[in-house]
């Protein structure tokens, strides 16, 4: 896995008031707070986010936003900016997560804005891309993850591409139970370095980590990192209890 240091990576989506999220990352912490191999991230809700910084603090575990709006500050009723997510203690933000694009009518254009803010903020960007159910099965998912890539990253450097971090995640697998293969992940993984390798050159392709998301379970996140192009996981149902979620850090 060349020199990619493992990223595991909880998304607890709409999940958890704050004592709950407080009860979580206390556990967490205890469990995986110093672990030195492997990167460790937590997405909770925006609501949550002070707390679990304030619980966190000292630990190694990083905090990220679930989402973000691509102005710094403004009249936005409802959003939440890079700096405002920088101030509660984040270090990364997930955008274009499929539950986003599916339910909140996020597209490649607005995802791209959305890097831009991140980075522009001191923001990590975990960019999640991955087909459809039907897109798969109509043999599009190379050309569908292509243009997510193309689109969502039009217009930045390599020195910015470095910075972040892509998730795949097929959308048919996520909350599903049903995983991908690891030869179906591997080939996929494989397929969106060489597109890096393309357009942003070989050490950027070696550099840049790429997670695999969609029904990641202590069992199954093994033989995922055994695959050489999986570098983490993005993980949603598994990373809401504590237990499960440190089984899936301690993968080795
Ligand atoms: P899941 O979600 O692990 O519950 O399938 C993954 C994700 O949406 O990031």
């Amino acid at each position: 896995m060349a020199n990619r240091k493992p990223l595991i990576a909880g998304n607890w989506k709409m999940y958890k008031t704050g004592p709950q999220a407080a009860e979580v990352a206390s556990r967490l912490k205890s469990l995986v707070g110093d672990i030195m191999d492997v990167e460790v991230m937590v997405a909770p809700p925006f609501t949550a986010l002070g707390t679990v910084a304030g619980i966190l603090k000292g630990s190694v575990i990083r905090i990220g936003g679930q989402d973000l709006f691509w102005e710094a500050e403004g009249a936005y009723t409802g959003e939440i900016s890079a700096p405002m997510l920088k101030g509660a203690g984040c270090t990364h933000v997930i955008i274009g997560h499929s539950e986003r694009r599916q339910y909140f009518g996020e597209t490649n254009a607005t995802v791209n804005r959305k890097i831009r803010a991140a980075l522009l903020g001191g923001l990590i960007p975990v960019l999640c891309i991955g087909e459809s159910e039907a897109e798969r099965d109509s043999g599009q998912t190379f050309s569908v993850v292509q243009k997510q890539l193309e689109e969502g990253l039009e217009g930045f450097s390599s020195d910015d591409v470095q910075k972040m971090t892509i998730a795949y995640e097929p959308v048919w697998a996520i909350g599903t139970g049903k995983t991908a293969t690891t030869d179906q992940a591997q080939e996929v993984h494989e397929f969106i370095r060489g597109q890096m390798e393309t357009a942003y050159g070989n050490s950027v392709a070696k550099a840049v980590r790429i997670l695999y998301g969609g029904s990641v379970k202590p069992e199954n996140i093994g033989e995922l990192m055994a695959m050489p192009d999986i570098d983490g996981a993005l993980v949603g149902g598994a990373s809401l209890d504590a237990d499960s979620f440190a089984g899936i850090v301690r993968y080795r």
